[in-house]
């Protein structure tokens, strides 16, 4: 059985992550999309809403599985019988971070490849960052996320 885990941040899950988990759940027999929980920094969304909303975003990828883990990411997917990771790039900014990942992590775990699918163009542009930034300023964020993530977003914002 092929098993490839896609991590992030998804701070929140954005439609460029769910385009990216749609094609890459397509080559494996398992996806587990990883949500890292990372103490050092504080989040808009603690790691259950994260998970929750990526279960619910994914609920239709009958082979997608969504995980949380902490610590190094080349660790956790050894431990979890996984030699693929995936990544999204977005555009030749990305490249240089994500290289630099893909051999780190595989010098701690030399199983350990980096597959890159590039995002499709209708996403070039989009970021947790970037729906984060126009939320906060009370802007229309419907093109970027799903209803229900928008509406959690919305909730965030106005302190609930
Ligand atoms: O969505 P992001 O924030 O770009 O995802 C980055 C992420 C979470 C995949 C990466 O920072 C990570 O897994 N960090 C865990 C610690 C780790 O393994 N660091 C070494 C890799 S260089």
């Amino acid at each position: 059985m092929t098993r490839a885990l896609y991590p992030g941040s998804f701070d929140p899950v954005t439609y460029g992550h769910i385009d990216i988990i749609s094609r890459a759940s397509g080559f494996f027999d398992e996806l587990y999309v990883g949500v890292l929980n990372n103490k050092e920094k504080t989040p808009l969304f603690s790691v259950e809403e994260r998970v929750k909303m990526l279960e619910i975003a994914c609920k239709d990828f009958l082979n997608v599985k969504i995980v949380s883990y902490s610590g190094l990411l080349a660790e956790y997917a050894k431990q979890s019988g996984i030699n693929v990771i995936i990544r999204g790039l977005r555009a030749v900014t990305d490249f240089e971070y994500e290289l630099q990942m893909a051999q780190t992590n595989r010098k701690i775990s030399s199983s350990c490849d980096t597959v890159f699918l590039t995002t499709s163009l209708e996403y070039a542009y989009l970021s947790s960052s970037i729906v984060r930034e126009v939320a906060s300023y009370g802007g229309d964020v419907s093109n970027f996320v799903p209803d229900f993530v928008e509406k959690s977003i919305k909730a965030k914002y106005r302190g609930e």
